[in-house]
């Protein structure tokens, strides 16, 4: 492998914090590396661009959280927005909060498929459920740790291994289809249907119009005006929920609720609550 491109979206870090690992793992390996965070406001046409010029010894390695079953909507819009190439490796990567990892590693599976991709490996990585940052024990709580790097580091290093001595096979696209069929047939019909929001309230008797939620949102979905005001690029995220300093951002759903609901999830689905790597 000579270069790999790593393009990822991660509200609350953890994504963000797999794909440090995996850009550490490649550049030890003295791989060169381009990454592009799709919350952050950057341009992503240069890294696209780059991406054009992708052959089959470079890699695409791409992140997203699952947001209630699926991977979140800039990541799928980046999937939607790729060039078609020939061929060229490439690696989803999900990191779900222990409720259930749905079907967000198959889905982009397919949209890299559609692409030209082949699948050279994936994983899905535990990680603290983000929706839980109020609670004392949250689910997933100290994930991704040292064991999940480690799985992370041993992906890569596969990958790479296996590019060289050009011994991969592409991963079939039904080794991310891993749910039980009764469920897994209810989380895809969710990709054609409109994203949830959960409505927000601003408390203006707390609101100072600091616009730290303005400045914290990965898709520009709020502006001050001069309260704040969310615009339909909002895919609930909660970042600015949580980052506000005056608690002034309302889920009209009770944290509480949101809590509640996400441990009997993970009761009910009872999927295991590792890391798992795929090839
Ligand atoms: C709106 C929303 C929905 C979520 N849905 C799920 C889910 O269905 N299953 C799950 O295990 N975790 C779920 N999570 C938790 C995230 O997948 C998990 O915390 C992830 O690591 C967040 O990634 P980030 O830290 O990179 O933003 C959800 C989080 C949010 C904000
Ligand atoms: S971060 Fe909170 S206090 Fe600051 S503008 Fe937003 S809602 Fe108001
Ligand atoms: S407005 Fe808030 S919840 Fe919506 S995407 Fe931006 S930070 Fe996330």
């Amino acid at each position: 492998m000579k270069t790999a491109f790593i393009a990822f979206c991660s509200p609350a870090g953890s994504t963000g914090h797999v794909a440090r690992v995996i850009v550490d793992a490649l550049e030890e390996r003295s791989i060169i590396t381009h990454l592009l965070d799709l919350g952050a406001g950057q341009d992503p046409s240069p890294f696209i661009a780059l991406l054009k010029t992708a052959e089959a010894d470079d890699c695409l390695f791409v992140g997203s959280p699952v947001y209630r079953d699926v991977a979140i909507p800039p990541v799928m819009k980046f999937l939607s927005e790729l060039p078609v190439v020939n061929n060229c490796p490439a690696v989803p990567f999900v990191t779900w909060g222990g409720a259930i990892s749905g079907i967000a590693l198959w889905q982009m599976g397919k949209a890299l498929q559609e692409k030209g991709f082949f699948l050279a490996g994936a994983a899905k990585v535990m990680a603290v459920h983000c929706m839980m940052w109020q609670s004392d024990h949250p689910v997933g709580q100290g994930h991704p740790d040292a064991d999940d790097n480690r799985q992370v580091r041993s992906l890569v290093s596969t990958v790479i291994d296996r590019r060289l001595t050009a011994t991969a096979k592409p991963m079939p696209l039904s080794a991310l289809d891993y749910q039980p069929d009764s469920i897994a047939a209810d989380f895809k019909a969710k990709m054609d249907q409109p994203w949830m929001i959960i409505p927000k309230a601003i408390d203006q008797a707390r609101c100072t119009q600091c616009g730290t939620c303005e400045t914290v949102c990965p898709v520009g979905a709020v502006t001050l005006d001069p309260d704040p005001v969310f615009n339909a690029r909002c895919f609930d995220c909660f970042k600015c929920v949580r980052e506000c300093p005056e608690d002034a951002i309302i889920s009209s759903v009770p944290l509480e609720k949101i809590e509640s609901n996400i441990r009997q999830r993970a009761e009910t689905y009872k999927e295991k609550p590792f890391t798992q790597i795929f090839f």
